[in-house]
């Protein structure tokens, strides 16, 4: 099995971008450990905390949040991060080349049950005339993204990563202590009879969502002429996992739950790196109103609607809109 850095210099990768994407890992590897101990050493449940979406934190975000930080504003590479548990952007190196914006721990409900969770992150290019300071370094689009992934510490801890150049798979040996490629180039199946959606949701969604459900629920009997299955894990990094590997759709549709919210995902470290790597697999992510890496994001911490996954069902989802 292909070790990492060869993996990625056979997709041309920059030097410069594998010794960050190695910096990032080296954390990961480092969580991966903190998460199996974390009932061992005192690291489970919250924090009397909230971060500036007003989410209590847990123990385990923050150390997942400064384990990352430290590595990432040390290694030089690094003009300015942004994180979930970070208020604002961190300003870095002024000459660095890239930004990271990152959430450290994805799915937090599930660290009390030892159920999956993830670290989703995103790389751009640092913008030169601004300073490291200034979030406008953020606002760049999905589309400008140099790299997106995620590492699930599941069974197994593995790596979804893209460089725009498809979407592979790595697991973490730790007989070595370095991610190994087992799958290159994931394709999700165009056609599904899957679906992720937290139904407990169904009365606060708009009426183009309770639609396209409701004829998924109806089955075989239904307009769909068939029946779906419903998976829903609470960790976007689960689901959207198991949607590259096998299909399915899944979304975080816009709710009147909090009308001051356009949905429940974050753009920069959640929305906008799922969506580099589900299009690199050949799948679609989508608002109902557009592409998500065509937005131009606002804020480091903006909310945005979620519909990604197999083409065929992500289009069908969407013809319910228009
Ligand atoms: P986080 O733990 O980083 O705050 O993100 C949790 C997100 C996402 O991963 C998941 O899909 C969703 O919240 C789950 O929401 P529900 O609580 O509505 O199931
Ligand atoms: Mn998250
Ligand atoms: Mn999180």
């Amino acid at each position: 099995m292909q070790r990492l850095a060869p993996s990625l210099r056979q997709d041309n990768v920059s030097l410069d971008l594998i010794s960050l994407i190695k910096t990032i890992l080296a954390a990961t590897k480092e969580i991966s450990f903190r998460v199996s101990q974390a009932h061992l050493s005192g690291l489970m449940g919250s924090t009397l905390d909230e971060n500036i979406q007003g989410e209590v934190q847990k123990k385990l975000d923050v150390v997942a949040n400064q384990l990352l930080k430290d590595v990432l504003l040390e290694s030089g590479f690094v003009k300015a991060i942004s994180s979930e548990e970070e208020d604002n952007s961190v300003a870095g190196d002024e000459d660095g080349k890239f930004l990271v914006s990152f959430d450290p721990l994805d799915g937090s409900s599930n660290i009390d049950i030892n159920s999956l969770i993830g670290t989703i992150f995103s790389i751009h290019e640092a913008l030169p005339g601004v300073e490291a300071g200034d979030p406008a370094q953020f606002k760049q689009a999905g589309t400008k993204q140099v790299c997106a992934g995620y590492v699930l510490y599941g069974p197994s801890t593995m790596l979804v990563m893209t460089t725009g150049n498809g979407t592979h798979m790595y697991v973490l040996d730790r007989t070595h202590g370095g991610y190994l490629l087992v799958e290159r180039n994931l394709q999700i199946p165009e056609e599904t009879q899957e679906f992720a959606i937290n139904m407990s949701n169904q009365r606060f969604w708009q009426a183009p969502m309770q639609n396209y459900i409701n004829d998924l629920l109806a089955g075989k009997e239904g307009p769909r002429e068939k029946n779906f299955n419903m998976r829903w894990i609470a960790a976007m990094v689960g689901d959207v996992h198991r949607v590259l590997n096998r299909g399915g759709i899944f979304t975080y549709p816009k709710d009147t739950k909090d009308p001051s919210k356009a949905g429940k995902l974050r753009l920069m470290y959640e929305a906008n790196p799922m969506s580099f790597l589900v299009e690199q697999a050949g799948g679609l992510s989508v608002t109902s109103t557009g592409r998500i890496m065509e937005i131009e994001p606002t804020d480091v911490h903006q909310r945005v609607e979620v519909i990604l996954g197999s083409k065929n069902e992500v289009e069908k989802c969407l013809s319910y809109y228009s």
